[in-house]
């Protein structure tokens, strides 16, 4: 669960404004309380699939407008959040497990089902809650990094899909570093809120990145390749700024791993 400050500074009602040029297209909708209610009682087992989830009468006329408008314009075919996160436990729940929304009895099927989502919502805080609408993109999950941000500067790069070993990351490593650390020096650096941080990018070589979202930097955090333990030392540490991220990724196929078979191996390395 977050803490209040990080629920403040990572919702993306917050950081989407500053980001819009190099994120996902997102339209924000707020969430009104009588579709608040009904995703956290609805017991989607129970709801009869021949019947709309929802009774359209029963919520805000503008609510309902404003939701339709918005996935008029990703041509009703869209990826959905909340402030903070994606349902992306409910996947199976979804046709192809693509997690996208055609109408709005898809986002309430969706966090109904999701227990990230259903968590979030149970905080009571004077945050709005709100259905976050995204372009949907049809991502490789070699193209999905997780940048870690230390007193504003990037020092750790790692694949999201971990541990997977992909051969070309050798190959294009130096430029992955090198890119990556430019778009954050050029587009991020001070721009947000926080000094330590993460952030998730697409980054196909030699495509340009993209935001895709932000999180706190502790423990709760996933780092992927890398662990908390060597982390958490770094951020009470003077560092000199111009300081290259390390891409730590699996150097070889060594096929089905662990999360901790990995991180052992790479101890072993260095
Ligand atoms: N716009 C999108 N279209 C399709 N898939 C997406 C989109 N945004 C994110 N995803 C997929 O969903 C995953 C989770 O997205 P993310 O925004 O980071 O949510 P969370 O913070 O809950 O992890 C990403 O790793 C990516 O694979
Ligand atoms: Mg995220």
């Amino acid at each position: 669960m977050l803490e209040l400050q990080d629920l403040r500074d990572f919702s993306i009602t917050n950081w989407y404004g500053t980001f819009k040029d190099i994120t996902v297209k997102t339209i924000i909708v707020d969430l009104p309380e009588q579709l608040l209610k009904t995703i956290q009682k609805e017991d989607i087992q129970d709801s009869d699939e021949d019947n709309e989830i929802v009774d359209d009468e029963e919520l805000p006329v503008e609510f309902l407008q404003d939701f339709k408008n918005a996935l008029n314009v990703f041509d009703n075919n869209a990826f959905v959040k909340n402030n903070w996160h994606a349902p992306v436990d409910a996947r199976m729940f979804s046709f192809g497990n693509y997690l996208k929304v055609i109408n709005l009895d898809d986002v309430i099927t969706y966090f109904t089902s999701s227990s990230r989502i259903q968590e979030d919502f149970s905080i009571v805080t004077n945050i709005p809650f709100c259905i976050a609408l995204r372009k949907w993109i049809s991502i490789h999950p070699a193209a999905e990094f997780r940048c870690i941000v230390i007193n504003n500067v990037l020092r750790g790069i790692t694949p999201r899909d971990w541990p997977t070993f992909y051969a070309h990351f050798k190959e294009e490593g130096p430029q992955i570093i090198d890119e990556l650390t430019n778009f954050f020096n050029d587009n991020i650096k001070l721009r947000f809120l926080r000094k330590h941080f993460v952030f998730d990018v697409i980054f196909q070589y030699p495509d340009k990145p993209y935001i895709i979202d932000f999180e706190p930097l502790n423990s709760k955090t996933n780092l992927y390749a890398f662990s908390w333990k060597e982390i958490q030392p770094l951020i009470n540490k003077d560092s000199p700024d111009d300081v290259a991220p390390v891409f730590r990724y699996l150097e070889t196929d060594i096929g089905i791993i662990t999360k901790t078979d990995a991180l052992n191996m790479l101890t072993r390395c260095n």
